[in-house]
């Protein structure tokens, strides 16, 4: 499932791409792998759903992927 991360304009995020860290956010969970997160500077005041799974085609937010993933 994704998370739903309320943004702020004008304010740097780095967003988790590895789906480790279990908030959207990088924690650094995603060391020793080959994921690293993406910086995200809001453009305006948001909600923003960042992929929670690892597996979406549009990482770091969430394309719907996790909907076909076993299990999910
Ligand atoms: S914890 Fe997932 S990219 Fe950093």
């Amino acid at each position: 499932m994704p998370y739903a991360i309320e943004v702020k304009k004008g304010q740097e995020y780095w967003f988790c791409t590895c789906g480790k860290s279990g908030t959207g956010l990088c924690n650094g969970s995603h060391e020793g792998s080959d994921r690293s997160p993406s910086q995200f500077v809001a453009e305006k005041d948001d909600t923003v759903y960042i992929c929670g799974c690892g597996h979406s085609f549009d990482s770091p937010f969430c394309d719907g992927t996790h909907k076909t993933l076993q299990g999910s």
